[in-house]
């Protein structure tokens, strides 16, 4: 395993061309409409990270990182986080997100923000993350709350 890699039991996490997780963005998060609409304004920005959780050969969970800024300062907007639906609850999520802190921290950043899935936001919350919007309605998507994380040092695995 290289040091761009981040594992835990069978789990793998490394970087991929975007290509690799568009299905899988567009299964989870996208059922139903066009599969275009499950490639993001910025995927291939040379500053995006694709994230993706492998168990074997399986392509199992995805995460992007678009780089970006928050209050004039630099950071890095997570996207299109998706566990396949047989996988979800078992950690995969926490692994994606442990290894994007890793990834933003190691550029220099230590923030993270995001469009939120109402749904999904005691999942974010379990990680430290804060609510900073009222909701909103992603025409695409459903409801939503921004949310972001300050990541300290201590956050983030070696
Ligand atoms: C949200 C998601 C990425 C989390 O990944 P995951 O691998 O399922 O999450 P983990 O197993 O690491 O953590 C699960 C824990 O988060 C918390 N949690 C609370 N609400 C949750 C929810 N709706 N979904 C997932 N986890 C939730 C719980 O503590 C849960 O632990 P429990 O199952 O023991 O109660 C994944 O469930 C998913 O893809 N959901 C559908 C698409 C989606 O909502 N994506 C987020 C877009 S913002």
């Amino acid at each position: 395993m290289s040091g761009q890699e981040q594992s835990i039991g069978e789990i793998v996490i490394r970087a991929v061309p975007a290509a690799e997780i568009i299905d899988l963005r567009h299964q989870v998060l996208r059922q139903g409409l066009p599969r275009n609409t499950a490639i993001f304004p910025g995927d291939e920005e040379p500053g995006a990270i694709h994230l993706a959780a492998f168990s074997g050969d399986t392509l199992i969970g995805c995460a992007t990182l678009h780089r970006n800024s928050f209050d004039h300062q630099a950071a890095y907007q997570l996207r299109g986080m998706a566990v396949a639906p047989s996988h979800q609850r078992h950690g995969i999520g926490a692994l994606l997100l442990a290894e994007a802190e890793r990834r933003v921290i190691s550029q220099g950043v230590n923030t993270l923000r995001a469009n939120c899935r109402t749904p999904a936001v005691p999942f974010y919350r379990k990680h430290g993350w804060q609510i900073i919007s009222a909701e909103f309605i992603i025409e695409t998507a459903g409801p939503h709350f921004k949310m972001m994380k300050i990541i300290r040092a201590a956050d983030t695995p070696a």
